[in-house]
Order: structure tokens, then C-alpha cells, then sequence
């Protein structure tokens, strides 16, 4: 089983590069076969779930190229089947965004249901219903999405609650179908632009990208362009919350300041020097005691539900008290059990976490039980005292290129272990 070993005690210095958005490059990979002309996508990051995504597609006739470091060419002219199998789609619940451009290029789409998962239950409902209001039938058998439409028609259709995947698949869908779709409380988050601004290329009409109302008008086909992922946000705050944690001084290039400024202001807070440039971010924590901060998450533009997990974990290394509420999702605090092991005050009522700064933690064995809440026990190891052993790393892989690498490069104590 593979672990990560971290040594904690090393303040973070240097500079590393941030790489591509996974859950930008996941929307619009799986976008890419609404066209059969060539697709060139560029700043793909090298994460699990991206290659599950491409392996997804693949499946269904696909042909794929990494060309150069980071870059995608695709070709969806011989497009055989519109199945996304169990065994994919249990490993990347992300796969249900084939679901729109399936139907919307093809008429037909057998997705199986994203399984279970560890924050919360994560319905599609919405999806679902946003697909039938634009005239899809829609059932469920033996636990796949089965959706067929003849031509799917021009809907208005609202959301509730927000929905960052229901949006991109429902925006996906209503790009080719007849008519006008208006989605209402749309999501705003950048890989919703990122996406919309990607299909507009590919001549897709769409007004009031990055507003709560979307208005598509339907196309008849979509063409070949080039698209470029935009930096990762969340990976971009994890490591800014490890160089405060760490009391170091990092510069962060090839990011995007502006997509993340409610984690800036957040972490200015908590005492952090923060200075910004186009793509650029450099922190530095002067202070003996970071100043702990409340928050609440929200979607876009408030602090994220990805960063709720690594901001606590800052706070619990932060003298004095301070409430975290996490708004999006029923079950995001499964690493306070973890950090509790590593000596973190915190205590648990429904969706708050009160949490009391301790002065250390102590390095202890951990497991990560979901992406995010894997990055906080790394966050947690690099501060402890002594050496932290993570299990189950397979979590990290999915949403963090090469993490120990880019934490070595910044002088953190890494290192990726067999046991
Ligand atoms: C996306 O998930 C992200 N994943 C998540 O990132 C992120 O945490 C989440 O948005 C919130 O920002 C990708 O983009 C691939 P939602 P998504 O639909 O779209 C409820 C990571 O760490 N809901 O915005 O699945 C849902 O239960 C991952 O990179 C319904 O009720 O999240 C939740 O409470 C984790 N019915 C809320 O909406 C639906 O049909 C927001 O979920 C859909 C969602």
C-alpha cells in the first residue's frame, strides 16, 4: 500500500508552478465530443481523475493524444458507443458530465449512477430533471442513467441548490439543442466560464457566463478549436495554506489570483503578507502566532467547500477559537476525526466545527478518506511534530499533481513510501 511519510517542522520557501484545474479540464474533456472535428486542450494536468476521464471516453471510441507535457488533441469522429461503464464511474462521480454532451450530440446516453461517496450523498436530481424539462427521456435500469432524446429542445430551468456540474451539463446540453435554454441560479465557479468560454469557441451561443443566469441558443453543430485549462484554484490555495501553516514564504506561478480572492482575503487574516500579479501569488507568514479566522463556506465567489478541509486545519495550529460552517456538502468533515488523532481541539455540531488552536500537533499514522480532507492531513504532517504516516494516498493522486514533488521543491520532508 502506498503512504506518503512526512517529516514536519520545515517552513515552505521557494517557487513552484501551479498546475491546470482539474475540474476545468474534467467539463471540458468530457465537452470535447460534442464535435467530431479536432480538439487541442492545453495545461491538462496530470491527475488520476483526468486520466479516468480520458480512459472514459476512450471507451466509447475516442482517440486521444498526450502530445508535448501537457497537452490533450482529440478526435470524437468515430464515436461507437455511449456508455459510461460502473467500474469508471464509481471511481470518478465527475463521469456523469458525458451525460449532456452524449445526449445533445447523439440522442442517447447510458451513464451509471455515481456510486456513494465519502462527503456526502451527492444526488443528480437535477441533472436528471434539468434533462427531462429539455425533453429527454429519462429512466433509471440496473443502475444506469438510460436518456434518449430525439433533439432535445430549449428549457427554463433553475437550480436549487447551486450546481457546478449541473451547470456545465445542462449548459452542455442546451448548446445544441433547439431553441433557447435559460438556466437560473446557475453556478459562477471559473471552470463554469472556463467551459462555457471553451464551447463558445467551439460556436456555441451563450450569454451571462459568470452571472446566475445562463441564455443558450441552440446550434446545430460545434467545431474544431484549441482551449487552454485554467490554473488550479484549489490546488493554488492548498499550498498558500501550507506556506502560512509552515510560517515560510512560497511564490506561486502560472496561477490566477483573481479566482480565489475570498481564500486571499481570508488568509490575510489570519496574518498572512500576501502580494499578486497577473499569474502570480507570493505569501509569507512573519508572525509567531497566526491569527485564527471563521468562515463559512459558499459557492463561488465565497470561500469553497475545497478549501473548508486545509483552512481548518490552519486554524487548528492558530491560538484562540474560531467557527468553520460548511454550507455545501452534509458530510465534508471526515478529516476532524483524523486531526483529532494528531491532537487537534475541535468538536463537531451538524454542519459548524468549533475549533481551539493548539500549539502543536503531533505526527501519528492517518488515513485520507476524500480528496480534500487527504490534503489537510499532509497540511496537518508538514506542522507536526515528528513523522506522519497517510494511507490510502490514492485520494491524493486524483486531485494533486505530484504533490510531494512540488512540497520537496519548497522544502518540505516527502516522501512517497511502500509498506
Ligand atoms: C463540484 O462537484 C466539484 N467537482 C466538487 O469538487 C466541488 O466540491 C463541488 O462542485 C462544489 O463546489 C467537480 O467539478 C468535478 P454540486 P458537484 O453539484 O458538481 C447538491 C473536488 O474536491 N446537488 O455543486 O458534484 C449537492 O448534494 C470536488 O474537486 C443536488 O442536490 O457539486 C451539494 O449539496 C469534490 N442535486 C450541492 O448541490 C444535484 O443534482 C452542490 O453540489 C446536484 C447537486
Amino acid at each position: 500500500m502506498k503512504k506518503l511519510k512526512i517529516q514536519g517542522g520545515h517552513s515552505l520557501r521557494g517557487e513552484i508552478h501551479i498546475s491546470g484545474s482539474k475540474n476545468a479540464a474534467l467539463s471540458i474533456i468530457a465537452a470535447s465530443i460534442m464535435t467530431e472535428e479536432r480538439i487541442v486542450l492545453e495545461n491538462i494536468p496530470h491527475l488520476e481523475d483526468v486520466t479516468t476521464m480520458i480512459r472514459l471516453i476512450a471507451g466509447m471510441g475516442v482517440s486521444v493524444t498526450l502530445a508535448d507535457d501537457n497537452k490533450l488533441i482529440l478526435d470524437s469522429s468515430k464515436i461507437r458507443n455511449f456508455l459510461a461503464p460502473y467500474d469508471l464511474v464509481k471511481t470518478m462521480r465527475a463521469s456523469i458530465l458525458v451525460l449532456g454532451p452524449l445526449i445533445a450530440r447523439f440522442g442517447e446516453a447510458s451513464v451509471s449512477l455515481p456510486g456513494g461517496c465519502a462527503i456526502g450523498a451527492r444526488p443528480v436530481n437535477l441533472h436528471l430533471d434539468g434533462l427531462k424539462a429539455m425533453g429527454a427521456d429519462v429512466e433509471i435500469n440496473e443502475g444506469y442513467i438510460c436518456a434518449k432524446a430525439k433533439k432535445l429542445k430549449g428549457a427554463h430551468f433553475s437550480f436549487s441548490p447551486v450546481s457546478v456540474t449541473g451547470t456545465a451539463n445542462l449548459m452542455m446540453a442546451g448548446v445544441m439543442a433547439e431553441g433557447q435554454t435559460i438556466l437560473e441560479n446557475a453556478a459562477t465557479e471559473p471552470e463554469v466560464i472556463n467551459l462555457g468560454e471553451f464551447l463558445l469557441k467551439m460556436g456555441a451561443k451563450i450569454k451571462g457566463l459568470g452571472t446566475r443566469k445562463i441564455m443558450i441558443d441552440g446550434v446545430n453543430k460545434l467545431c474544431s478549436t484549441e482551449h487552454k485549462i485554467i490554473p488550479d484554484r484549489i490546488e493554488t490555495g492548498t499550498f498558500l495554506v501550507a506556506a502560512a501553516m509552515t510560517k515560510g514564504s512560497v511564490l506561486l506561478k502560472k496561477t490566477q489570483p483573481e479566482h480565489l480572492q475570498s481564500v486571499l482575503d481570508l488568509l490575510r487574516q489570519t496574518g498572512a503578507v500576501i502580494f499578486f500579479e497577473e499569474d502570480t501569488i507570493e505569501l509569507t507568514m512573519n508572525l509567531t502566532n497566526i491569527k485564527p479566522a471563521d468562515f463559512t463556506t459558499q459557492p463561488y465567489p465565497g470561500i469553497p467547500t475545497d478549501m473548508q478541509a486545509q483552512l481548518m486545519v490552519l486554524n487548528a495550529i492558530a491560538p484562540g477559537n474560531s467557527i468553520v460552517v460548511e454550507t455545501i456538502f452534509e458530510n465534508r468533515f471526515m478529516h476532524v476525526l483524523e486531526l483529532q488523532r494528531m491532537g487537534a481541539d475541535i468538536s463537531l455540531s451538524g454542519n459548524t466545527a468549533y475549533i481551539t488552536g493548539v500549539k502543536k500537533l503531533q505526527s501519528a499514522p492517518v488515513m485520507a478518506t476524500d480528496l480534500r480532507a487527504s490534503a489537510a492531513l499532509v497540511l496537518a504532517g508538514l506542522v507536526a511534530d515528528g513523522e506522519t504516516h497517510i494511507d490510502r494516498i490514492y485520494h491524493i493522486d486524483r486531485g494533486y499533481e505530484c504533490i510531494e514533488s512540488k512540497l520537496s521543491l519548497l522544502g518540505a520532508k516527502v516522501a512517497r513510501i511502500e509498506t
